[in-house]
């Protein structure tokens, strides 16, 4: 998206010319799914799809805020004074609760500000569109009130809008991957340490086809929190054994011989696919340092058999896409990204076969589930950035 096109949408809507510009960007998870709130590791990367954003101070004592994305919704007004209100429901929320945190931990506001935003991510699709709009929101604030926030900081803070106002328990992968995003690097991370790693995604003659079932996944709505309860109780039953903090803590065969301590088949299925998921993505990681494109391939889709059978968060749109993805010539691995339910999966797939490929994959899933599937390949991307 060209920023003329985004400055012209600012002063369609506020009549007045826009001072900034700013993206930040979506993610893909390539291995390391539900891990991140088991103490484990995933394995990220920002994508060139994401969030922009045209901005100018305003005397209004307001942040105005317009997306182009809910032309419908117009421009919401928050006082700069009703800042602490709880959330609506709407978009703006995420500025909002984001704006809010920040306030909590030191920001002043002296002035308004008129906030054009456009994105190119799909919405619900499991590419982190809220995680993108918090940090493209932290980089906003930071630049115009001169705020001493670290990204790491704005990161923390995009989950506290999460898990303390929007109310999705969720981890931090997706404000990491999205925060620390480098273009053709993946960021391999420990969740219980925040040490990390950028590893360049050299996958030779592949690419990353992004899959959107176009099946809405709501976070909020979804079995998202439920599964997180489940990983909890299964960790206190372990507990009162094994000293150890996470389900990370423990490898494939310290599970193996604890499992008696859980003795529920839906915990030990929801606990396995958490202990598997982050030997399986330290290994991927490894594979991708050797360059063992098969072996990560391999990875990946044992990851997302995983997702489906132990972890149960597929469903019949995201199978069959991976599952007719897998047949396909040219495919080094697929599987489900993000949390689930629905939004996307991925496939890595040998670039002069991706033609072939999204044809005979689209067509597999409109004959299955009578509506498309959409087809994008990534473009791995740097994080959130001041354009002009
Ligand atoms: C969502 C959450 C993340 C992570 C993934 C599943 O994207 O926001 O924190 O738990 O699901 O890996």
């Amino acid at each position: 998206m060209d920023t003329q096109a985004l400055r012209t949408g600012f002063s369609e809507v506020f009549g007045t010319a826009a001072t900034h510009t700013y993206f930040a960007p979506g993610r893909i998870n390539l291995i390391g799914e539900h891990t991140d709130y088991n103490g484990g590791h995933v394995f990220p990367c920002a994508i060139s799809l994401g969030t922009y954003a045209a901005v100018a101070p305003n005397d209004a004592a307001a942040f105005r805020l317009f997306s182009a994305n809910f032309p419908d919704a117009g421009t919401k007004e928050i006082p700069l004074a009703e800042l602490t209100t709880a959330k609506d429901g709407a978009w703006t929320d995420y500025f909002k609760g984001m704006a809010q945190v920040l306030q909590a931990a030191g920001a002043t506001y002296a002035t308004g500000l008129d906030v054009y935003i456009e994105g190119n991510l799909p919405n619900a699709s499991g590419l982190s569109s809220s995680a993108s709009l918090e940090l493209l929101t932290g980089i906003i604030l930071k630049d115009t009130y001169g705020l001493d926030a670290t990204m790491l900081d704005l990161i923390k803070d995009g989950q506290k809008v999460e898990n303390h106002y929007i109310g999705v328990n969720s981890g931090i992968m997706d404000q990491f991957a999205i925060g620390m995003g480098q273009k053709n690097r993946a960021t391999l991370l420990d969740t219980n340490t925040l040490e990390y790693e950028s590893l360049p995604l050299a996958m030779g003659n592949n690419v990353v086809v992004i899959m959107n079932t176009n099946k809405r996944r709501e976070l909020a709505d979804s079995k998202y929190n439920e599964r997180r309860s489940e990983c909890e109780e299964a960790l206190a039953r372990l507990q009162t054994k094994l000293d150890i903090k996470t389900l990370g803590d423990l490898t494939v065969d310290e599970f193996d011989q604890s499992t008696y301590l859980i003795y529920d088949e839906t915990l030990i299925k929801r606990a396995r696919h958490a202990v598997f998921e982050n030997q399986r993505t330290l290994k991927a990681a490894d594979a991708l340092k050797a360059g063992d494109l098969d072996q990560f391939g391999r990875l990946v889709s044992a990851s997302g058999v995983s997702l489906a059978y132990d972890y149960e968060v597929t469903g019949v749109e995201l199978d069959t896409l991976v599952t007719n993805a897998l047949k396909q010539p040219g495919v080094l691995g697929a599987r489900m990204t993000g949390a689930g339910f629905g939004g996307c999966a991925i496939a890595l797939v040998d670039k002069a076969a991706v033609p072939d490929f999204t044809e005979a994959v689209g067509q597999a899933y409109l004959d299955t589930i009578g509506y498309k599937a959409d087809f994008y390949v990534a473009e791995i991307a740097d994080g959130p950035r001041q354009l002009d």
